[in-house]
């Protein structure tokens, strides 16, 4: 009987310490969206169809799994932002509808898959969902668009704090603003991501849009809004690059802003560039990692800078999502670590 405890409490024990090794050991939260995908490796010659899903896997690429699989192929999943210390994630999605329309939420679910709820729907697809720390509350910032039938043509950025939902705040509708030398606003591209810089209170966003011939453009504005100032009639809107080709995922790490951009030539990939806050206008950015020659074609679709171990992590690809990591001293290499997948564009790491 003694002896029957003890297997059945260690076996439990082992249960326990191997979901929380699974769900809180260092590793990602990501998304990837619905359509033809590999598992497991192409040696394995398991192709099939998916729909969208969040799930997670550990920092060398191991062990994927699968927090939240949404029901149909129609649901598009965007974005995913991670609570760590709550446990909880939230992500964003849309589903364009029969009258062309689209319908979009933010959900929240624990990091287990349990407790799925809806915190907010809209009426397009809500892009680049980010969870930003401020010194006293946190605050959702997400991409939204003025016009449901280009789903992810987002010209808003907006907010809430996630402790009092009363209020959801529009920082900035960017049609507003000019993102170009010679270009009417009302033309501009949509914005792709924003990054937050808590130290000194400013949100950075990338605006740009493939296949068309206006330039790609990166800006910035102080957070704080003057009382008599709306989204639409802000002052301070700088704009730091004009001419970024398809510049997208941006991100504030410890002092410095990372951004994704393309080269000019199809085939010639895509790099993520650094430049501290503080040297805008005094220094050129500098090219922290690049897509490796061979696979030009391809782009970086989402990253994660890990600014201690020197580090970055990206899904790069075209039509599938390759996972790979990068020393950031290193100027380039990209190293491999898992391919295959569906193709992502939101990747938070966590631990
Ligand atoms: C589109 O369809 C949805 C769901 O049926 C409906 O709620 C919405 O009002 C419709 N929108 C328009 C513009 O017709
Ligand atoms: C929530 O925010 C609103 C608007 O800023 C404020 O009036 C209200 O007191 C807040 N509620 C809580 C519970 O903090
Ligand atoms: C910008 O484009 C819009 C729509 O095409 C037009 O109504 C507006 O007059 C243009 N503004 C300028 C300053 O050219
Ligand atoms: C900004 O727009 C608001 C609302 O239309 C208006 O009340 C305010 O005077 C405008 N502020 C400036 C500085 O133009």
């Amino acid at each position: 009987m003694i002896v029957l405890t003890f297997a059945l409490l260690s076996i439990l024990g082992s249960v326990i310490a191997s979901k929380q090794e699974d769900f809180y050991g260092p590793g990602f939260f990501y998304v990837e969206l619905p359509g033809q995908t590999y598992f497991g490796r192409l040696e394995d010659v398991l192709l099939g169809r998916q729909t969208g899903r969040v799930c997670r896997i550990q920092l060398d690429g191991h062990q994927r799994r699968e927090i939240y699989i949404f029901k149909d192929e129609s649901e598009i999943p965007d974005s995913v932002a991670v609570d760590e210390g709550l446990g909880r994630i939230y992500f964003t999605s849309g589903r364009k509808q029969a009258n062309n329309t689209w319908e979009g939420k933010i959900q929240q679910i624990n990091t287990d898959g349990t407790d799925l709820r809806t915190i907010i729907t809209t009426n397009s697809l809500p892009t680049a969902l980010k969870l930003v720390e401020h010194p006293n509350k946190k605050m959702l910032y997400w991409v939204e668009g003025t016009e449901g039938l280009e789903g992810q043509a987002g010209h808003l950025i907006k907010r809430f704090n996630v402790n009092n939902r009363t209020e959801i705040e529009t920082v900035i509708d960017t049609k507003r603003y000019a993102c170009s030398i010679g270009v009417n606003a009302t033309a501009c591209p949509p914005v792709q991501d924003m990054a937050i810089d808590t130290r000194n209170m400013d949100i950075y966003w990338t605006q740009s849009l493939r296949w068309t011939l206006i330039p790609g453009s990166l800006h910035k504005l102080s957070l704080s809004m003057k009382p008599e100032e709306t989204a639409t009639n802000r002052s301070g809107v700088q704009m730091l690059l004009k001419d970024e080709r398809h510049a997208k995922r941006i991100q504030y790490v410890d002092g410095s802003i990372y951004w994704v951009t393309e080269s000019n030539s199809e085939t010639q990939g895509s790099w993520i560039k650094r430049l501290g806050v503080e040297d805008w206008g005094k220094k050129d950015p500098e090219v922290v990692a690049q897509v490796p020659k061979e696979q030009g074609y391809q782009i970086i679709d989402a990253f994660a800078v890990d600014a201690r171990q020197e580090t970055i992590w990206a899904m790069i690809g075209f039509t599938f999502s390759h996972f790979h990591k990068a020393d950031l001293k290193g100027g380039g290499g990209f190293k491999l670590l898992r391919q295959w997948m569906a193709v992502s564009r939101s990747l938070v790491r966590v631990g």
